[in-house]
């Protein structure tokens, strides 16, 4: 039990990625605040850990909104005790030509991918530094992070931020005992990729991105970030963790 009694918050927690997280660290003894835009799938997400005998709570968050984010992280402190553990999750993004991306969409992107997860880092490390307490910071980036996605000029600015931001944080926050790391998915199942798997060509070409020929499963990258924010990644942070099934390491021919 890696994580016991240890308070841990996971951003976009009511979906995918976040809410696979969330069980995850439930599972290993955390006292996880599920956090969400969506105040329903949160909820879900808590029942599922609590008939599997774990503890938790559901918070609706909108990570672009500070007010919102220092209500998550104050209900978290009152429902938990100290926090230990931040994940963000959270994140949209566009399938648009970029000819084609009008401004608003371009910040909406940047709002929730880049803005959203800097918020949710400050304020997280704010409260551990006013208390003197260690900590452990893990963010979703993405493949797209590393080099471009077409049609998703925002989304590959965004996590390409994701992955600076993380490093920048990294810098700012080790002298306080806060680890700040990424991990960078391939293409993983979830809703928001669910549409690529109901046109069976189309599937076979996400499986054809990867070394692995398939997709990876929100499992996958929970074990990741639970490794990232454990204590046997002690010495690890700044970095960004991929795991793509191959995706970025090479060209196939
Ligand atoms: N699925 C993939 O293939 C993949 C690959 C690489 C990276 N990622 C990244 O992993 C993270 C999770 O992706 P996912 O596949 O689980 O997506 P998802 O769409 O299943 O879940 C995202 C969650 O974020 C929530 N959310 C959106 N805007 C929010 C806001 N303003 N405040 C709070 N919550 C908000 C949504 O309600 C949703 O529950 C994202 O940052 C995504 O970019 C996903």
């Amino acid at each position: 039990m890696r994580f016991q009694d240890k308070c841990v918050v996971v951003t976009g927690a009511g979906s995918g990625i976040g809410r696979r997280t969330a069980m995850e660290f439930a599972a290993e003894g955390g006292r996880v605040v599920v956090g969400d835009l969506d105040l329903a799938t949160a909820g879900r997400c808590v029942e599922e850990i609590a008939a599997a005998g774990g503890s938790a709570r559901a918070v609706a968050v909108d990570v672009t909104d500070p007010a919102s984010v220092a209500a998550l992280l104050d209900e978290a402190e009152a429902a938990f005790g100290g926090l230990d553990v931040l994940v963000a999750s959270a994140g949209i993004r566009e399938i648009v030509p970029a000819l084609e991306l009008s401004l608003e969409e371009w910040n909406k992107v940047l709002d929730v991918d880049v803005t959203g997860v800097f918020l949710c880092n400050q304020a997280f490390a704010r409260r551990l530094v006013a208390a003197e307490r260690p900590g452990s910071i893990v963010n979703l980036a993405s493949v797209a992070g590393l080099q471009a996605a077409p049609n998703r000029v925002a989304y590959t600015a965004a996590k390409h931020a994701v992955v600076g931001l993380t490093k920048a944080l990294a810098l700012d926050l080790g002298a306080h005992g806060i680890r700040v790391n990424a991990v960078g998915p391939g293409v993983i199942r979830s809703p928001m990729t669910e549409r690529y798997f109901q046109d069976s060509a189309f599937a076979d070409s996400i499986r054809a991105l990867h070394a692995l020929e398939r997709w990876g499963e929100p499992e996958e990258i929970a074990k990741a970030i639970l490794f990232l924010a454990s204590d046997e990644a002690s010495f690890c942070t700044g970095t960004t963790m991929v795991v793509d099934g191959g995706m970025t390491a090479g060209k196939r021919m």
